[in-house]
């Protein structure tokens, strides 16, 4: 089948090559020239592992191309994929849609034949609706149908996410349709993934119930962390102990500083303006995104506490700064947070991240940058791991002990064992494993 895939970001970019991959031809189409161009050549423009292979596989295969020529793609497709980006519009939290309302317009223009238009971004309950009209005003005589198809892709594991998902969900009231979704998807098909087949509303609001429920469950155990440490439990035990109820499952349930990205935070937003523009509140997700606010700052004065209350011309050493391990993106990520905060009480900052300080540069200012775990911790009054990259799990303490002004390390990912780090002779503090409080006289 011929497919456009608008926009060649970390949805498009991902999405396109792995249709490629079934066997798909795909036009992965991008406004942004250099970016296509750099495509071209091969030059990634996000670290996501394994993709730079899967594109120049699709690309030798002549399966998957790249170009600026949106109505040129759009005209030789049987389905034109929206994946651009719907940011959190500057002030309100509701979903910036400009550019989703600019790509159906375009679309529109390029129509021949019937098309499918898939809105793959994460786009708020109506979008659909909203698509179908624009294009529908700009070419009256268009044969087309709008659906709903949205991503549940991790970055870090978008391809595996996208080849082995847990469901395909598709909202779609259009018989012809339908059947060209289903022959999009029908390697997955063959491979008895669970397909949901739904009203494009539903799939719409689906989206933003999966992410505000994962962000409403990573908050919940990171309270549990908060009461752990008052109460002298182990969190990670806690969460092992109620994720083996298969209600609850183990995944996300990992205590840390509080989660960032370009979609929990601006998905969790976009949904409490749209449950409170439609009067029915989701107080839940509401109290969640600001305790997750509240808890990316609280974590700066878990390290002033470490560094004895003030950090006033000290040097603190960052390990990981991308809100999560094998991406480079640092979109709200609680390293931002917690790094600004310990500026603002006069630390001096080495950061060390295998793949993010290129990005870093870009969004926070008067970093020293070092190119390993080592370096960064020379004359460092603290140690801090903000993000858990593999290359942070096995560390020579020894080594860090040697390089630090004093040994204080906070590991905010809970990487390591405390009685180690104790044996060590470590200051050693975590996330929600508390120490049993002395027992009383
Ligand atoms: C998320 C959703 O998982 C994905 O389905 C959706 O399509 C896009 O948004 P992503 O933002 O790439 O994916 O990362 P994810 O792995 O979900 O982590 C999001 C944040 O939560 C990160 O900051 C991570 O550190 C944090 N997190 C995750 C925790 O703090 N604890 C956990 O147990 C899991």
């Amino acid at each position: 089948m011929h497919i456009a895939m608008v926009g060649a970001g970390y949805v498009g970019l991902v999405s396109g090559s792995c249709l490629a991959d079934f066997g798909h031809e795909v036009s992965c189409i991008d406004a942004d020239a250099a970016k296509i161009e750099a495509l071209k050549a091969g030059k990634m423009p996000i670290f996501e592992p394994g993709l730079a292979e899967l594109v120049a596989n699709n690309v030798r295969a002549r399966r998957l191309s790249f170009s600026t020529d949106l109505v040129g793609a759009v005209r030789d497709a049987q389905a034109v994929f929206i994946a651009v980006g719907t940011p959190s519009r500057r002030g309100d939290g509701h979903a910036d849609l400009s550019f989703v309302y600019q790509a159906a317009r375009a679309i529109a223009a390029g129509l021949d034949g019937f098309t499918v238009v898939v809105t793959k971004s994460t786009v708020p309950v109506g979008t659909g609706d909203e698509v179908e009209r624009i294009i529908r005003e700009t070419r009256p005589d268009a044969d087309f149908a709008v659906v709903s198809n949205p991503e549940f892709l991790r970055e870090g594991a978008a391809i595996d996410d996208f080849k082995r998902p847990d469901r395909i969900v598709i909202g779609v009231d259009d018989k012809r349709a339908k059947a060209v979704m289903t022959e999009i998807y029908r390697p997955l098909y063959l491979n008895k993934a669970p397909f949901v087949f739904t009203s494009r509303r539903t799939s719409e609001l689906t989206k933003y119930a999966a992410n505000a429920f994962l962000a409403t469950k990573i908050t919940f155990i990171n309270e549990i962390a908060d009461l752990c440490e008052q109460v002298g439990a182990d969190v990670q035990d806690v969460a092992r102990g109620i994720g083996l109820d298969k209600r609850i499952g183990s995944k996300f349930l990992h205590a840390g500083p509080g989660y960032g990205g370009s979609c929990f935070p601006k998905d969790t937003q976009a949904l409490i303006k749209t449950a409170q523009d439609h009067g029915a509140p989701v107080r839940i997700v509401e109290v969640v995104a600001a305790v997750n606010d509240q808890r990316k700052r609280a974590m700066a004065r878990k390290v002033l506490t470490a560094c004895g209350g003030s950090v006033r011309g000290k040097t603190i050493a960052v390990l990981g700064l991308t809100f999560k391990p094998n991406t480079d993106d640092m979109r709200e990520s609680p390293a931002i947070s917690i790094i600004t905060a310990l500026q603002d009480c006069g630390a001096r900052i080495n950061a060390y991240d295998p793949e993010g300080m290129d990005q870093a540069r870009q969004v926070i200012d008067d970093l020293t940058f070092f190119y390993d775990p080592y370096s960064c911790c020379e004359k460092a009054h603290a140690l801090v791991i903000i993000t858990e990259w593999d290359a942070f799990r096995a560390l020579d303490f020894d080594r860090i002990k040697s390089l630090l002004v004093t040994p204080i390390l906070v590991d905010l990912r809970n990487i390591y064992d405390p009685d180690e780090l104790d044996r060590k002779e470590f200051d050693y503090s975590c996330v929600g494993r508390g120490k049993v409080p002395p027992l009383g006289p």
